[in-house]
């Protein structure tokens, strides 16, 4: 439920044209620098797109911007987002506290990249997509982060989908993230032995994000690189990158921008899904990103009284994709409610409930992707 104080949305924009651009001499609003405002509950957030090089020169602003949403009645976080424009080379990145600073590279698109890399310290990035939302990409990402912790590994969660976050909630981890101003370089939260990033934390989780699209990738790009996920002495052995559904520019930039070691595709036993699927694949294919393996979620449900499995939704379809695409079929996970409700409560089932039908098949999943 929402608070009972209400925003006044109109107000929000009054308050901040009271604050100065120094480039226009105009108010934020009017100057039109007020984008994305998003209000929820008792929370009031957008974003201030700069051109790079001015990034430092409205840092005063944006805390101004904050401190003018804060006093405002109903306002209990105020959150102000400061980004830059496509415009010339990404000067170096200064953070400061909580901001999600931007710098998009203007040729972001389609072209193989050259400079693809992985984050520093960082031995393995595997990403997990669909074709279709909703499909478990998240619940499969994030007990897949932590079975691998289980297995002794130091790993790591990006939640890179910076239009619909759910780390926070699935780990039951929040709070902003420390900037490490020797490394030059946001410290990761730890939730169940995983190291997580998320624009959850930065914006608040569940707002509608109004993202465009190179704002997004490089939202997702810098909270691959401007994070400290491991050092020199201990390095992270594995990355989980849980991606947007479909196969959009967050996507893509994230398989081009980033040397994913490969993608783990996760669909529903539905024909509509797999269909989805497939066209998952071809693009991880046409990137040249090696498909690990598909996924089947919700492939079962167990009768509570025979403890049978029940292939509701069809039995198959699944590994006989992964068949047709020639890779690995890594495993079905059951529908389950106990799995539902431990993500909701940020309980993941690898951690709480390790000997669940889930579980296991998680722990099975990270040994071969080992
Ligand atoms: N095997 C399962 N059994 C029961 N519930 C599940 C299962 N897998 C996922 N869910 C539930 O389905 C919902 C969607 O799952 P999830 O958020 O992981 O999907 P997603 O593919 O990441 O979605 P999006 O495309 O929106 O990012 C969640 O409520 C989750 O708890
Ligand atoms: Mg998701």
């Amino acid at each position: 439920m929402d608070a009972p104080a209400h925003i006044d949305r109109a107000a929000i924009l009054a308050a901040l044209d009271q604050v100065t651009d120094p480039k226009t001499g105009k108010g934020l609003t009017a100057a039109g620098l007020v984008r994305g405002l998003t209000i929820r509950g008792d929370r009031a957030a957008f974003m201030l797109e700069v051109p790079a090089p001015e990034i430092a020169r409205y840092q005063g602003v944006r805390d101004a911007a904050e401190k003018a949403m804060a006093a405002l009645p109903g306002v209990g976080k105020a959150q102000v987002v400061l980004t830059s424009e496509a415009s010339g080379p990404a000067p170096g990145v200064t953070r400061v506290r909580r901001g999600a600073q931007v710098n998009p590279d203007p040729k972001g698109q389609m072209a193989p990249s050259p400079e693809a890399m992985r984050p520093a310290h960082v031995k393995k990035v595997i990403a997990v997509a669909s074709g279709k939302g909703g499909v478990g990409k998240s619940t499969i990402a994030v007990n897949l982060a932590v079975a691998f912790a289980r297995l002794g590994k130091a790993a790591g969660l990006l939640d890179a989908d910076v239009y619909g976050p759910s780390a926070p909630t699935m780990l039951g981890v929040d709070g902003d993230p420390e900037f490490d101003k020797v490394l030059q370089k946001l410290i990761p939260l730890t939730a169940w032995g995983v190291k997580v990033m998320s624009i959850g934390f930065m914006v608040d989780e569940g707002a509608p994000m109004i993202w465009r699209g190179p704002m997004a990738s490089s939202a997702a790009r810098q909270m691959t690189h401007d994070v400290a996920w491991g050092s020199e002495d201990a390095p992270l052995d594995v990355l989980i990158v849980d991606l947007p559904p479909g196969t959009g520019d967050v996507q893509l930039t994230m398989v081009q921008k980033l040397k994913l070691d490969g993608v783990v595709i996760v669909s529903t036993p539905q024909e509509i899904a797999l269909i989805d699927a497939r066209r998952a694949s071809a693009m991880f294919a046409k990137t040249t990103t090696p498909i690990l393996g598909v996924v089947e979620n919700m492939a079962y449900y167990t009768e509570p009284s025979s403890g049978e499995p029940l292939y509701i939704f069809g039995r198959g379809g699944a590994r006989a994709e992964a068949g047709r695409l020639g890779v690995p079929f890594l495993g079905e996970i059951p529908l389950d409610q106990a799995l539902r409700e431990a993500c909701d409560q940020g309980q993941p089932v690898c951690a709480t409930a390790p000997d669940s039908a889930a579980a296991r098949a998680f722990i099975e999943m990270a040994k071969a992707l080992s």
